[in-house]
This record gives C-alpha cells, sequence and structure tokens, in this order.
C-alpha cells in the first residue's frame, strides 16, 4: 500500500504516519525528517535545506525529488510505504507519479488530514520534538513522560527552529499557494480522501483506518 499525507504544515501527518506505519508495516517516510537528520549531522544537504527550512521556504524540487526517488527505491519500500511531506508541490507529485508509471505502479491513497489555520498556530508553539529518533510531542496532549526528554530514546526534546510563531505563519502561505493545489491534483486521480484533523488523535486513525482497511 502506497499512500500520501497531505495537510497543512502542523496538521498531524507525521503523528498519523507513524501510527500507520506501524499498524501496516510499511515504512514512514518524511523528507522533512530526513532534511533535520542532515542538519544534525552537518552534511552538505542538511546545510543547504537549512537556509531555506529557517525562513519557511520550501527546499528546492531538484533536491527533494533526488532524495525521495532514493528512498523509495530501498527494498523495505517493496511492500509500500507513506510519505510525510511529499509531494508538496505539482511537479513532485507529477515527478513522482511519472516514476511509479515507469514500474506499473501507482499512489493507492492521498490522504488530506484537515486542520484549519488558527487550530494549527496554536499547536505547533506546544510541539516539541526530538532530532535524534524523530518522535514529536506536544506539551499538552502528548506530552513525554519526562519533561524535556524523549520517551523512545532519551535524547533532548526541543522546539524546532521553524515552529516560531511567525515562521508558522510564512510556511502556512506557502501551503496554501504551492502545497494545496495537490488536493485537486489528487481528487482528479480519484484518491484523495480528507479527515477531519481537528480531532483527538486516536479519532483521526480511526477516520484514516476506516479509510485504508
Ligand atoms: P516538515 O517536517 O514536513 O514540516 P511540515 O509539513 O511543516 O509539517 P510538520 O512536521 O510541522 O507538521 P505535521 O503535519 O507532521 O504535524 P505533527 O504530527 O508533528 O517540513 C519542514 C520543512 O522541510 C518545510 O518547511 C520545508 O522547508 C522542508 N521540506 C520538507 N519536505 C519538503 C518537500 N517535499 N519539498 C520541499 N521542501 C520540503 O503535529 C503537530 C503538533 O500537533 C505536534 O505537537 C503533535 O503532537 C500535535 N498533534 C498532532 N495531532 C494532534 C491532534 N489530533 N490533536 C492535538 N494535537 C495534535
Ligand atoms: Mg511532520
Ligand atoms: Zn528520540
Amino acid at each position: 500500500m502506497k499512500i500520501i499525507m497531505l495537510g497543512a504544515p502542523g496538521a498531524g501527518k507525521g503523528t498519523q504516519a507513524k501510527m500507520i506505519a506501524e499498524k501496516y508495516s510499511i515504512p514512514h517516510i518524511s523528507t522533512g525528517d530526513i532534511f533535520r537528520a542532515n542538519i544534525k549531522n552537518g552534511t552538505e544537504l542538511g546545510k543547504e535545506a537549512k537556509t531555506y527550512m529557517d525562513q519557511g521556504k520550501l527546499v528546492p524540487d531538484e533536491l527533494t525529488v533526488k532524495i525521495l526517488l532514493d528512498r523509495v527505491a530501498a527494498d523495505d519500500c517493496k511492500n509500500g510505504y507513506v510519505l510525510d511531506g511529499f509531494p508538496r508541490t505539482i511537479p513532485q507529485a507529477e515527478v513522482l507519479e511519472n516514476e511509479l508509471n515507469k514500474l506499473g505502479d501507482k499512489i493507492d491513497y492521498a490522504i488530506d488530514v484537515n486542520v484549519p489555520d488558527e487550530n494549527i498556530i496554536k499547536r505547533m508553539s506546544g510541539r516539541r520534538a526530538c532530532l535524534s529518533c524523530g518522535a514529536t510531542y506536544h506539551i499538552e496532549h502528548i506530552p513525554p513522560k519526562k519533561e524535556g526528554v524523549c520517551d523512545k530514546c532519551g535524547s533532548e526534546l526541543v522546539l524546532r527552529d521553524d515552529d516560531k510563531p511567525e515562521t508558522v505563519k510564512k510556511r502556512l502561505d506557502v501551503y496554501h499557494a504551492q502545497t494545496q493545489p495537490l488536493i485537486e491534483f489528487y481528487t482528479e486521480r480519484n484518491i484523495l480522501k480528507t479527515v477531519d484533523g481537528t480531532q483527538d488523535m486516536k479519532d483521526v486513525f480511526a477516520a484514516i483506518t476506516a479509510i485504508l482497511d
């Protein structure tokens, strides 16, 4: 099963994608997590990506597409995957579609996790992220067992550089201009499913599994 998670920054794509990956035993692939891991390790890719990410802009398509196509070509992707944060532009979606076409393959579902902008700004300021393993928490909704420490790997939790309110606003603008058109793109292909992302995490997940099962 090949799934794309759509939705604004902070809609809960990552939260749901991790639960989907576990339930259906497929890898969770987040381009944002890949970039953040590169930033943390000080790679050339990380240095370049950071200049865009810190401003709330998208990393250029050429760079992003190459990374994603390499990742989905790996062995563990043979039975499918859940993409979180890719595609984010129409050109990215077209490249993915063409590459899958060549293999006689296609995306099964594009799931839009729908959350209005007002809710998003509130959510992001409470998010805490582990830059070591990619786990995310929320100081109110999903607190870690010990404040400031990742339950999964024991690393320090941080407020992401791009989660400052000014940058979140910019990311929302970029989302509406460049990513939202994908909703129509996947509607035309008859694979778009919309879920209400303002519900409790477990209710959002129930809505998603009702689609996938
Ligand atoms: P990326 O890492 O993908 O960030 P994003 O899309 O902005 O999304 P987030 O990770 O911020 O939110 P999310 O939807 O995963 O929400 P989460 O589950 O964490 O990308 C970062 C940057 O990298 C981009 O800005 C861009 O520069 C670059 N980039 C990445 N991919 C790219 C691409 N394809 N092309 C070009 N550039 C790219 O949830 C948010 C918070 O809410 C958490 O605290 C969570 O605990 C909480 N929460 C989740 N669900 C609920 C719920 N139901 N109720 C209450 N709280 C909830
Ligand atoms: Mg995410
Ligand atoms: Zn961790």
